[in-house]
């Protein structure tokens, strides 16, 4: 995710929350002139990552691209690089992407995105996967894409089930993942307002997707994987009680190893605390006051007080 999963934060959930299967790189911006270089690719996916075989497995690198960029050039990177798994950013709903023929637009545009996806498939011999939306404007060709993509030999799908026009609007529409697994015959991963445990569940039994793909919840709840297999292992429960315990446990580890990473890459404390605050948003939800404890995490003044906060919430 843009702006949060650098390399610290993913080796802070990978040390924290092993039970998160797969963590993917923000997307790579394929730059259209300029130089690109194998540092430039590796500071992106991490080195740390890169030297340790096992994290390796875990991490994929996610590339945003348009008609014009280099494309060659940062996928023979990947590829000289044995990196295990390219995925394509076809789901970026910004503005400026768009306007630059990249993210979401490109399927509105299968001449252009077919060109792309034949230019990547025939350089990079890893696991390529595409992230997308059910379209541009709307859904009027999202089988076409789905097809056009599958037989680009593209090895999965991941779906945010939100056309780009719909930025964040309303509610994910998981029909359209259902239709997805019912289109192709490449593994399909369901994404879109899987906010809990019940979620996950429903959206394997409503749509039998391959796996799922969280965003925001994984910001909310960094320690969802774990929750969703307790609740499996207690037959399909939890209580709101278990949850509360869980996050009053957890959001001590959770911020501790992000400081341990930050610090390791030599960030300064204004900046962690900034990182610190963007990622407190919706991190206390399960508490009654949640307003004013989320309150007090944002009006620190510094990285001290905003850690006092969290071992006084601890009690
Ligand atoms: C802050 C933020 C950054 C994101 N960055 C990326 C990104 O770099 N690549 C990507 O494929 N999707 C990105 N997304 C979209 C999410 O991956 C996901 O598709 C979307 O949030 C819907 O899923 P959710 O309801 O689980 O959040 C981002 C979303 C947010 C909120």
């Amino acid at each position: 995710m843009e702006g949060i999963t650098d390399e610290p934060y993913r080796i802070a959930m990978l040390k924290s929350f092993p039970e998160w299967d797969q963590f993917f790189t923000d997307f790579l911006r394929v730059p259209t002139v300029g130089k690109v270089t194998e540092k430039m690719i590796l500071e992106h996916y991490g080195e740390r990552i890169y030297n340790s075989p096992d994290w390796r497995k875990k991490n994929s690198f996610q590339i945003l691209t348009t008609p014009r960029a280099q494309t060659e050039l940062v996928v023979d990177i990947l590829e000289s690089l044995k990196i295990d798994h390219l995925d394509l950013n076809l789901g970026c709903p910004s503005k400026k992407v768009n306007s630059h023929y990249g993210g979401a637009y490109l399927l509105s545009n299968h001449e252009a995105l077919k060109k792309i996806l034949d230019n990547i498939r025939s350089r990079f011999t890893g696991h390529f996967t595409v992230k997308m939306r059910v379209g541009y404007r709307d859904d009027k060709n999202f089988s076409e894409s789905l097809k056009l993509i599958e037989d680009a030999g593209v090895e999965a799908v991941t779906l945010h089930a939100r056309t780009r026009d719909q930025l964040y609007k309303g509610v994910a529409d998981w029909k359209y993942i259902k239709e997805a697994v019912e289109t192709i015959n490449i593994p399909l991963i369901g994404n879109g307002d899987i906010w809990v445990a019940d979620d996950i569940e429903n959206i394997f039994n409503e749509t039998k997707c391959h796996s799922v793909m969280l965003g925001r919840s994984a910001l909310k709840t960094p320690w969802l994987a774990k929750i969703y297999k307790d609740y499996l292992f207690e037959g399909g429960y939890i209580d709101d009680t278990y949850l509360l315990y869980e996050r009053k446990k957890y959001l001590e580890v959770y911020f501790e190893s992000l400081l341990a990473e930050y610090r390791e890459v030599e960030w300064h404390d204004n900046l962690i605390l900034k990182r610190f605050k963007s990622f407190s948003r919706n991190l206390f939800d399960d508490y009654e006051d949640f307003e004013s404890i989320r309150g007090l995490f944002l009006r620190s003044e510094s990285l001290g007080e905003f850690l006092d906060h969290l071992y006084r919430l601890k009690g």
